[in-house]
Order: C-alpha cells, then structure tokens, then sequence
C-alpha cells in the first residue's frame, strides 16, 4: 500500500525528469510566468499527460525555487527544490562530468569523485519521493535519463504497487568503458528496478545487458533480463531499443508557413547569396564533433576546393552547461578554430563560418533548415541526435542534403544520409563535397526515402510503443508479485 497522507495529486501517469516540461521566464515589465520548454519529449507527452491526468516531477531550472505544485496546459507540474550546492554536485559533477563523458565513451575524461555520487543518491531519493507521493496507488511512473539512474529501485522499493519505466537518452558504453565507475553495481541495480529500460539503439541495450550479467550475473535472454525478487521469485525485465523520435507533422507545417518560408529567403540573401549552405546545429558539447567539422571545413578552404563567395557555413551552438570546465574549454578552442579561419578567408562581402553561440526559437530553426542545401551531423557519439530528423522533416520539397555520422543513433534507422565517420577527416572532406555536388535527383531519392523515416515513426509512436511495453512487462511482473 502506498504511505497515507495528504497527497499533491493522484495521478495515473507519472513523468519524472531532471528538468521540467516549462521555463521561467520575466518578461519586459518584470511580470514572472512559465512558458512550455521547447523540447520535444515535452511535445510528445502533452496529449498522452492530458489524457492521463498526468504529473511531471522535475527541476525548475534554477537553484533554490520552493515551489508548490500547479497546474500548466493539462499537466500537474510538481517542482523540486535544488540547492545551488546540490547543482553544483548533482548537476554539474554527476551528471554532466561523470556520467555523460563516460556514457559517451569517454571523449572527455570522466571524473570520479565520492561527493559527487553522494549527492546524487540523495537527489535522486528527493525525485523518487516526490514521484511516489503524486502516484495513485497502481500508478505508472515514466523516469527519463542518466540524471534519475536510481529513482526506478527507490520507488520500487517504496512502492510496489507502482508499474516503473525508465528511459535512456544518451548511449549506453560498452563493459570496458562502463566498468570504470566505481559505483557501476549501484547504477545497474538502480536502473533493474524499472519492469522496463528503453534505449535508442540495439547496441545500447546490448551492452546493458552485457554490464548486468557481468556485474550481478543475472541471467538474460533475447531482451528478457531475470532480476531476483522475493522468495526465490524472479521478475523479467525488458531491457530494447525504442528509438526516439520528434513531432514530425508540426516541423512539416511550420515549413510551409509563408513567413518562415521569405525567412529562409532573408538569410540566405544576408549571407550574401552563396551557391550552398552548410548548416551545423547543435548544443555546444564536446560530443557533437564541432571541432572536427571546424577541420575539414578549414581544410576544404585552403586546399581551394571551395571558396567563401560559394560555399558558406553557418554554424549554431547554442550554450549549454556553462559551468562544467570542460564546456568552458570547448568554447575557447571552438572559437579560436572559428576566428583562424574568417581571419585567413573571409572578404569583406563573404564569410566562411556564421558562428552564432545563441538559442533560437523553432520558427528560426526551421527558416535555418530551409535555407541550408547541406546539414552536417558529424557527432562522434549521440544517443539519437533530433536536430537530423528535424531537417528531414523540413524538406518538404526532396531537396537537401544530410550528412550523418555512424555514431549518433540516428544513423540506424536514417540510412539514406551520407554517412560518415567524424573521425576521419579526409573523408569527411569527401563527403561534404560530394554532398556540396551532388545532382539534385540524388538528393531526392535520398531525401523521400528519410522523410518516409521520420514521418512514419514520429515521437507519439515512440511514447506509444514504450508505454505500452511497460503496461505489458509491468501487469506480467505484478502478477508474479501476486503469486
Ligand atoms: C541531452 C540529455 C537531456 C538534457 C539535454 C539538455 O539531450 O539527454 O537529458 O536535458 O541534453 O541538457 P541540460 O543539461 O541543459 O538539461
């Protein structure tokens, strides 16, 4: 039975995830409001919460918000208070220097330090707790990526009424990477206590299953993982793929809305009217292979394959976790690679790289999809990378090009890109010519074929297919418990 008390809400369905679905914003005459995130796990689940009655236990964004729970667009937010020490730790050093450099096979190096984990134990306890008091009894809990690794064991063990899902979002390492951490049992039995763990790609769930049965020597079969439960019972945790997606139908309209249509106009006219537009965007991360795009781009330049009155390059990296060393490091070597090569090739009419270190809104984005004839995804590691199924999705005209690196998790079901290996510089050169070349009736075979992709599997299949897993796996785990 779930603990008695009062209760915020009785939902039936619960998201928890590090941040919530909203932003706070203060407009210009410092009135405060919240506005829906842009993200689209937040569009994805919007109908699937408001037909629930759902609620979302999440992070408001900002350090030390006491908030109680409201209302927004259909959906119970329920805030969590984060000290701006426990961001610091949580945060910043867990999360964003610990397990993301080595969930993505260490392109940076990973820091271990014992403070860190201890404050992650207790913050993902405080989301487990604020989970378990908005579930009705019964209830499905939906607990989304590396930040809340934990919370699936601790409300399995708070409340077993729960039916418990989980959601990974970036790769899961191969063993030799994983086993660097020291606390590689305490995360492998925090994530088992979920009925089922989702990834994005095979080999993600792949080498899951391999950690668990090298570390607890759980038996596993096909994508079946027995976990051990009361009085020599087992539970069977499904542990797949389920590939995420984006809300394919909104970026086809907004791609045929007439002002964002003289938009994509507008840019290229202020660019100078180039004959092709390369286009990189992405969060400023050391995973998105920006550096090595800055390389082959810089090369194609000097070796005079293309010229800046040609070819230009606009490249968004919009700031992200500006406090992590490694991000502030990113930044200057990004932006000293930037300023070598406008310094050494631009003209007065003409440069070679556009470099914004901004955000913008999906309006812009999609004008920026329109105008550029090449987008480059040249990540050296990325659970899915969106932003590549977000410029499909904007082709509606079969035009365009799409450069795709083979280790972002895209790449298995987008096939029909030009595929490429980041770290391979020469042909990555290569590449990018021939997609700067390439006849257009190429570029529509290529391109109908990844529109098909993307506008079949959109992101209300994916929520759809992931929660009906879990109803699934969950009610046949319960019945055990019963038994
Ligand atoms: C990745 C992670 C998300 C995260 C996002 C932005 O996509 O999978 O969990 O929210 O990056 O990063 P931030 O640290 O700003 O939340």
């Amino acid at each position: 039975q779930p603990p008695s008390g009062a209760r915020v809400t009785q939902a039936e369905l619960v998201v928890v995830a590090n941040r919530l679905p909203v932003d706070h914003v203060t407009d210009g005459s410092g009135e405060q409001s919240w506005r829906r995130s842009p993200g689209g796990l937040v569009t994805a689940l919007e109908p699937v919460m408001r037909r629930a009655d759902g609620a979302w236990v999440g992070w408001p964004g900002k350090p030390g918000i006491q908030l109680d729970p409201f209302e927004f667009e259909g959906t119970h937010l329920v805030p969590v208070t984060l000290s701006a020490e426990e961001i610091e730790l949580y945060y910043e050093g867990m999360s964003n220097d610990t397990f993301w450099p080595l969930y993505h096979d260490v392109i940076a190096e990973p820091r271990y330090r014992r403070v860190w984990w201890d404050a992650y134990v207790k913050v993902n306890r405080r989301f487990a707790e604020a989970a378990a008091e908005a579930a009705a009894p019964g209830a499905t809990v939906w607990v989304q990526d590396y930040q809340l690794q934990l919370v699936p064991r601790m409300l399995r063990e708070s409340r077993p009424d729960l039916i418990i899902g989980y959601f990974h979002h970036i790769p899961f390492p191969a063993y030799g990477l994983y086993s660097q951490l020291p606390w590689r049992r305490q995360v492998l039995e925090g994530l088992l206590g979920a009925d089922v763990v989702g990834f994005q790609r095979v080999a993600d769930a792949g080498n899951f299953a391999r950690a668990v049965r090298r570390v607890l020597r759980y038996p596993t079969k096909a994508s079946g993982i027995a976990v051990p439960h009361d009085h020599g019972t087992t539970r069977n945790v499904l542990a797949k793929a389920f590939p995420i997606s984006i809300d394919a139908s909104s970026y086809v309209e907004l791609s045929q809305r007439p002002e964002i249509r003289a938009r994509a106009a507008q840019i290229r006219e202020e660019l100078g009217n180039p004959k092709k537009i390369l286009l990189g965007v992405d969060r400023l991360d050391y995973t998105k292979g920006i550096r090595h795009r800055l390389k082959a781009f810089g090369e194609l330049l000097e070796d005079g394959k293309i010229s800046v009155e040609d070819v230009t390059l606009v490249q968004v990296a919009s700031p992200s976790r500006e406090r992590v060393e490694a991000y502030v490091q990113l930044r200057d070597e990004i932006e000293l690679r930037v300023g070598r090569i406008n310094g050494d090739f631009d003209t007065m009419g003409h440069t070679a790289i556009r470099y914004l270190h901004q955000a913008y809104p999906r309006e812009e984005m999609v004008a920026l999809f329109l105008a550029a004839d090449v987008m480059l995804v040249t990540a050296l590691r990325d659970g899915m990378n969106l932003v590549a199924k977000e410029y499909v999705a904007t082709r509606t005209d079969n035009r365009g090009v799409l450069l795709l690196s083979e280790f972002a998790g895209a790449a298995d079901e987008l096939s029909s890109a030009v595929r490429i290996n980041p770290h391979d510089i020469d042909g990555m050169k290569e590449a990018i010519m021939r997609a700067i070349e390439m006849p257009p009736a190429e570029q529509g075979r290529r391109m109908r074929a990844l529109r098909r992709k993307v506008i079949e599997n959109d992101v209300a299949k994916w929520s759809q297919s992931f929660l009906a897993a879990l109803e699934t796996t969950g009610t046949a785990n319960r019945a055990i418990r019963r038994n």
